[in-house]
């Protein structure tokens, strides 16, 4: 029994360290890191930051190579890629995770965070940082949540009240909890990658979609999207994960400096989410022909109403344990 299990460790070390070779140039470690949105976005900043830290800490030891806007890999194929040591590092949504993990879909859930802060608390919890560990059995290892913001709903007509979405086509990210929460408007969900979103809106293929005012605007989703209501109802944010078998054959010393860095990265990216979040909502108000529907208590309330019912369908598959945990961090309640 311990010989096999010494064989099994030996194995995976040998294709470890053939796994760092073959993302090696010349001694030198090459994380490709891939990403599907634009430099200027809190995911895309972050991307940059770790590069530079890294490049300048750790010299020709480690080269990093940025790939965004889905120019190496996109939605449909970038966890894939991953796993074949392809690319190293990602930072997909948390929705897109649903296929090696239902516990990450706790984050899918309208409604369920009140804002950011709190978001922020969960993933610091004991349950949120074991959810980081939930997909090692798919050779995914996670290593940090780097916030985006919450997201708002987009559409050809002023949505106002629930009913408003009524028959409208919503683009979402690859989530049945997104697909249940359109469902339970009235609305046709249909799942599309990044890549496709602007000119699926600009074709009229879907009427509406769901983002933070970050990707809103950098991919000018607002010119092709006359009302954006500001329902603040979910939460945008990303996991950054590598492929164990790449990481942990990375040298010890090596490794520590990196995660040092990410830790580093990590706290600047989430520092600076909301304020250019923001930053990009004022952005799109003040552009002609995009009009930011605010709500009042009431008819946030409303919306609430109105998608809040999902949770009870989720409820088996995420685990009342992660559920239980992610309703404690709201401000209203005791933390
Ligand atoms: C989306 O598909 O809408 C987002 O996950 C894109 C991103 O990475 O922010």
């Amino acid at each position: 029994m311990f010989k096999s299990i010494c064989a099994i460790a030996a194995g995976s070390l040998l294709l470890a360290s053939a796994t760092v070779q073959a993302a090696s140039d010349k001694g030198t470690i090459v994380i490709k890191f891939a990403h599907v949105v634009a430099d200027s976005t809190p995911k895309g900043q972050g991307a940059l930051l770790f590069k530079k830290l890294t490049e300048e800490r750790l010299g020709d030891k480690v080269k990093v190579e940025i790939y965004p806007n889905s120019t190496l890999y996109g939605d449909a194929n970038e966890l894939e890629a991953l796993s074949n040591n392809e690319v190293q590092l990602l930072a997909p949504s948390l929705a897109k995770f649903e296929k090696y993990t239902k516990q990450l879909q706790v984050f899918d859930l309208p409604f369920l965070f009140d804002d950011l802060a709190a978001v922020n608390r969960f993933q610091k919890r004991a349950k949120g940082r074991q959810l980081l560990r939930s997909m090692e059995d798919h050779n995914i290892v996670g290593l940090a949540y780097w916030h985006n913001g919450m997201k708002q709903l987009s559409a050809t007509k002023a949505l106002r009240v629930p009913s408003d979405a009524a028959g409208l086509k919503f683009r979402i990210q690859p989530s049945t909890v997104l697909e249940a929460q359109f469902n339970s408007l009235g609305a046709t969900p249909l799942v599309l990658p990044f890549a496709d979103v602007f000119d699926a809106l600009k074709s009229g293929k879907v009427q509406g979609a769901e983002n933070p005012w970050s990707n809103i605007y950098s991919k000018q989703l607002h010119s092709v999207q006359p009302f954006i209501t500001e329902t603040n109802h979910g939460v945008l944010d990303y996991m950054l994960v590598s492929n164990p078998r790449f990481w942990y054959a990375i040298p010890h010393q090596i490794r520590m400096q990196l995660e040092g860095i990410i830790d580093e990265v990590t706290f600047e990216v989430n520092r600076q989410a909301e304020a250019a979040n923001q930053a990009d909502r004022e952005r799109i108000a003040a552009a002609a022909g995009t009009q930011v529907i605010a709500l009042n208590d009431e008819q946030r309330n409303a919306w609430r109403n109105a998608m809040q019912p999902v949770w009870q369908q989720f409820e088996g598959v995420i685990g009342a344990d992660v559920m239980k945990a992610a309703q404690t961090v709201n401000r209203n309640k005791s933390n």
